[in-house]
């Protein structure tokens, strides 16, 4: 095994602080069975104590030992999308402690499929609490050098770009099968899995902090602009915004960063392009809205929250 894997696995026996990728953002890792690690984590992303953290693990096995009921559902999805990018919500089992299910009775589980992540949790062998390595609110981080930009921990392990760009798709199964934030594996994927229908959260019902209206935002003030309006919203606001955009750069604007059609690539790069524009020091982000089909929903709800209003 690499010898920085093992290290950091010590590190994380020790109680400290490991940043490391996985297939979908960078995660900031703690031992989810210690409470002043976990605490430091919190700390370290100034997030605040009542969110509940996902617990990493190498395998399913493993993973449902945290768990103290594992519906069919939970297996049939973990056979199909483990190692990958999915968490699952479960009734705790007495490994799920307080600090990490903030107060909860359902924890938060992911099999990551990406080879440092597997071999991190290998080699330290217990589950780790890992939110995405960004501090609180802004968004995640996908490669070594953003999560070093914003925050102060013992190691980061260096795995290359995260190739799917955005946070798992979370499924909480305590209570028939419901989607609590959308990713990767789409909400059609879970129900041609499981032959049966998936319900959207009620932001009222658990908390989740993927939930709260402002997060995954830059500092810039950012907005959706409708395609057709793009070009009018530049003429208006002059060269004090940067643009994420489909089309092709206009020269009015001196920051432009073009994106894919493709909603996969478009979710893998989006991270970066927002913390590229957000650094251009404009005075406004404008994103052009991808169209409203289901193949773009998690995309769509990424960038509805970067645009949602700073003052909540
Ligand atoms: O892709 C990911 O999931 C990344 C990588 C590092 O694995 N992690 C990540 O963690 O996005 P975080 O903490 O930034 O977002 C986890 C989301 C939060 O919205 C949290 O509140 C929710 O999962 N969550 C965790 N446990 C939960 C539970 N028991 N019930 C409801 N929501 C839960
Ligand atoms: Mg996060």
């Amino acid at each position: 095994m690499n010898s920085e894997v093992r290290r950091a696995a010590e590190i994380l026996r020790a109680g400290g602080l490991v940043a490391f990728p996985t297939e979908t953002v960078y995660g900031l890792g703690a031992d989810a069975s210690n409470a002043e690690a976990v605490a430091r984590l919190y700390a370290a992303k100034g997030r605040p104590a009542e969110h509940p953290v996902i617990v990493h693990f190498a395998d399913a096995a493993a993973a449902f030992t945290w768990a103290r009921e594992v519906p069919e559902a939970a297996r049939e999805l973990a056979a199909k999308f483990w190692p990958g990018p999915l968490t699952l919500v479960l009734k705790r089992s007495a490994k799920a402690r307080d600090f990490v299910t903030g107060g909860q009775d359902s924890v938060g589980v992911r099999v990551p499929s990406h080879p440092v992540a597997q071999e991190l949790l290998r080699a330290f062998g217990n589950g780790v609490a890992a939110p995405s390595a960004n501090r609180f609110g802004n968004v995640s981080a996908t490669t070594a050098a953003h999560v070093r930009e914003e925050l102060k921990v013992d190691v980061v392990l260096d795995g290359g770009a995260s190739e799917v760009g955005i946070e798992s798709t979370i499924v909480d199964l305590t209570s028939g099968v419901v989607l609590l934030r959308p990713g990767r594996i789409s909400r059609g994927e879970i129900e041609k899995q499981l032959n049966v229908k998936v319900t959207n959260s009620n932001p009222s019902s658990p908390r989740h902090s993927g939930g709260l209206e402002r997060h995954y935002a830059p500092a810039t003030p950012t907005v959706l602009v409708p395609p057709h309006q793009l070009d009018g919203e530049i003429a208006r606001r002059g060269a004090a915004v940067a643009v994420l955009a489909f089309s092709r750069p206009d020269e009015r604007v001196d920051y432009w960063i073009r994106m894919p059609r493709e909603p996969q690539a478009y979710a893998q790069k989006l991270y970066a392009a927002l913390r590229e524009l957000d650094a251009a020091g404009c005075a406004t982000i404008l994103v052009e809205s991808p169209p409203e089909t289901t193949e773009w929903t998690a995309v769509s709800d990424r960038l509805s929250r970067a645009a949602a209003s700073p003052s909540r």
